[in-house]
């Protein structure tokens, strides 16, 4: 079994997510950053990620995720600065299941992500009042992915890999 880790990251988070599903796959594994990544031939799974951008999935990820994976097995993992449970995380979830419509989506794993300084006094800058929410939510999300989050990944990771 040939299984890709591909993700997007800015500030580290997605990817601490990513090694963590990287490490515990069984085979043959690769692990690449989306822009290096043009489409899926040769893999028997891929796992995509990608932070929550905008209240949405960034576009280059969608892009992937709806010219790619028709008839792919697609395991989906992304990080947010909301804490889990949020409403919303559905319809971002739903935004990438949308996407990858042709896939074969064998799971979807989202987890909190801290928010780094430069983006939180972004934020606070914004016009946009949600933007600015986010901001003021900042310092709430210090220190995620924690360990319990990268433990509940890797589980997640085996379970994907499990169906296949
Ligand atoms: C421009 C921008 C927009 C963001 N929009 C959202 C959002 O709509 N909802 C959310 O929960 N988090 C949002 N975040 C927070 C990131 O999703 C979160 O910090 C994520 O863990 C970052 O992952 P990374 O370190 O892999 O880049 C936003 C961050 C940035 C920089």
């Amino acid at each position: 079994m040939r299984t890709l880790v591909t993700y997007m990251t800015q500030t580290g988070n997605t990817k601490r997510i990513a090694e963590a599903i990287y490490g515990e796959l069984e085979g043959e594994k690769e692990i690449k950053p989306i822009a290096d990544v043009s489409d899926l031939e040769g893999y028997d799974l891929a796992f995509i990620g990608f932070p929550v951008m905008q209240f949405d999935v960034p576009p280059n990820v969608k892009q992937l995720l709806s010219e790619e994976t028709a008839g792919k097995n697609i395991a989906i993992f992304m990080t947010h600065a909301v804490p889990e449970g949020f409403e919303a995380i559905h319809s971002w979830t739903g935004s990438a299941s949308q996407a990858a419509a042709s896939a074969n989506i064998l799971g979807t794993f989202d987890c909190q992500g801290e928010l780094a300084q430069p983006v939180i006094d972004m934020l606070l800058k914004a016009d946009d009042p949600q933007m600015k929410a986010f901001g003021e939510m900042g310092p709430a999300t210090k220190g995620q992915p924690d360990e319990s989050r990268v433990q509940k990944a890797k589980e997640f990771a085996k379970e994907v890999q499990a169906k296949v």
